[in-house]
């Protein structure tokens, strides 16, 4: 059935419900069909992309009746962006169906009792939410189908998103509702600067050109922190891009630039250049200064981010006599946030840049009582490690998308700390790893957080503890 299903039409298909990942579900013939871009309640035709013996993927071509939930959505880029692919989404219902989500992957996934999922903690803000963005420039710009249709010639230089799945095709984004004012002004303005003087725009293909990446990252301090990376080490060309955002911008509290001659756009390990002001910017919590280098992560929706914090905290209970670990702390935010009522805290995380961070951290904050460590953490976190320090009476566990290692999950029920405070950015990761720790320990509560508006992500701290 699998193959001979691709490319088959399924004329009136009604959208039923949002899956993981904010792929819509519908039946056909008693099999599940994912569709991407569509709404619950949507009556559609469809074509089949993928077809599996268990499952169908599809996508919509033609709309009978669109969802009563749907709204107009805001942003003249949506539908080709990949950024805010749920504005055609309520932000009530958009609520709703993160923590559904939850609830379905715990259930699914994790298979172990649970109390009442929490409702979810919303944002305030669902626009201009983020406090760092990244474009791309490419001279190979993402054209409509109405500009290919029309046949006439366009400009091709551009500077935005990438196109997802497609790694060489970037659409020129004109307005911006992640993140304020400064950000779509500096993009909008250096691009027509650039075009004006004939700068060249990197081509991802046979990796040349000038103008590469720009990365703008903003704090509630008003500190703005601007990174430009060129793709040749052309000194008379950087200078006029740097020289004309200074002058423009000359708000900018550390603007930077990288030569990045490689064939990707990271840059962990190369040089950064301040060009004026400081290397870093700092942002601001409950009095306590996190300062945010150019290759330190720092959560990108700030003000959530302080939510998130303030119910881990609150998980964690802490009485000032605690242990505690702080696992996978990146820069140390969450480790600083609750030293004060703690004895210790104690934060592990690979990367050596954001360890050094998180020390700074503690020090210009005048706390004494953290200790961090670089390391793997399935390396870091064993048996001699447990022997050389303090039990915790409270882990603090905050891994990537994809989970814990195995050997993590087994390290801490070797530990046996009676709290575990699971904070965790895919709750189908996170629901795996409860249902190895339900060996020893049981879910008390799951507090959903919103961090990112417009977006199928959700955000999920879960308290577990140890069974008597
Ligand atoms: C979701 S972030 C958590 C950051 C931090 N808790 C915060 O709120 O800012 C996950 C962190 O885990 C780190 N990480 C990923 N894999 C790791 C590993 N195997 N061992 C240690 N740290 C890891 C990443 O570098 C990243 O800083």
């Amino acid at each position: 059935m699998s193959r001979k299903m691709k490319n088959k039409v399924i004329p009136n298909l009604r959208i039923e419900r949002i899956a993981a990942e904010g792929k819509c579900v519908a039946h056909y013939e008693g099999k599940v069909v994912f569709v991407q871009n569509v709404a619950p309640g949507d009556l559609v035709d469809v074509r089949v992309t993928k077809g599996k013996s268990s499952f169908m993927e599809a996508e919509a071509i033609n709309f009978h009746e669109f969802s009563k939930d749907r709204i107009e959505p805001f942003c003249s880029h949506f539908g080709t962006c990949g950024g805010c692919k749920w504005q055609h989404i309520n932000y009530d219902l958009q609520k709703q169906y993160k923590r559904q989500q939850v609830v379905d992957q715990f259930t699914r996934i994790a298979k172990v009792e649970i109390p009442d999922v929490l409702p979810i903690i919303g944002s305030e803000k669902t626009q201009y939410y983020r406090n760092k963005l990244d474009f791309t420039f490419s001279n190979n710009r993402w054209l409509t189908r109405e500009e290919i249709n029309s046949g006439e010639q366009f400009e091709r230089n551009a500077l935005g998103f990438h196109i997802p799945k497609m790694f060489d095709k970037i659409i020129d984004i004109q307005h911006c509702y992640l993140q304020g004012n400064l950000s779509n002004d500096v993009r909008n303005e250096l691009r027509e600067f650039a075009l004006k003087e004939g700068l060249t725009f990197f081509d991802l293909r046979n990796q040349a050109g000038l103008l590469r990446n720009l990365i703008i990252r903003t704090t509630s301090t008003g500190e703005s922190m601007v990174i430009v990376q060129f793709g040749e080490d052309n000194s008379l060309d950087i200078e006029k891009v740097m020289t004309f955002l200074n002058s423009k911008f000359p708000q900018i509290t550390a603007l930077l630039y990288i030569v990045n001659l490689k064939k990707n756009e990271t840059f962990h390990d190369l040089d950064v250049i301040t060009y004026k002001g400081k290397d870093y910017i700092e942002e601001e919590m409950e009095g306590l200064r996190f300062r945010i280098g150019p290759k330190s992560f720092y959560q990108t929706n700030s003000e959530q981010a302080y939510e998130l914090y303030k119910i881990a905290r609150e998980f964690a209970d802490l009485q000032g006599n605690e242990v505690v670990y702080d696992l996978y702390t990146g820069t140390g935010t969450i480790a600083n946030f609750v030293a004060k009522n703690a004895k210790q805290v104690i934060g592990i995380e690979y990367v050596e840049a954001a360890i050094e961070d998180a020390k700074l951290n503690s020090s210009i904050n005048g706390i004494k009582n953290t200790i961090f460590y670089a390391g793997d953490m399935k390396d870091l976190l064993n048996d001699a490690f447990m022997e050389s320090h303090e039990k915790p009476e409270v882990i603090i566990t905050d891994p990537p998308r994809a989970g814990m290692h195995e050997d993590v999950v087994r390290m801490l029920l070797k530990l046996k700390a009676p709290k575990i405070v699971y904070v965790s950015c895919n709750p189908a990761t996170q629901a795996r790893d409860v249902a190895l720790l339900s060996e020893l320990y049981m879910v008390v509560k799951v507090q959903p957080v919103d961090m990112f508006p417009q977006t199928y992500h959700v955000e999920n701290i879960v308290l577990l503890t140890l069974k008597k």
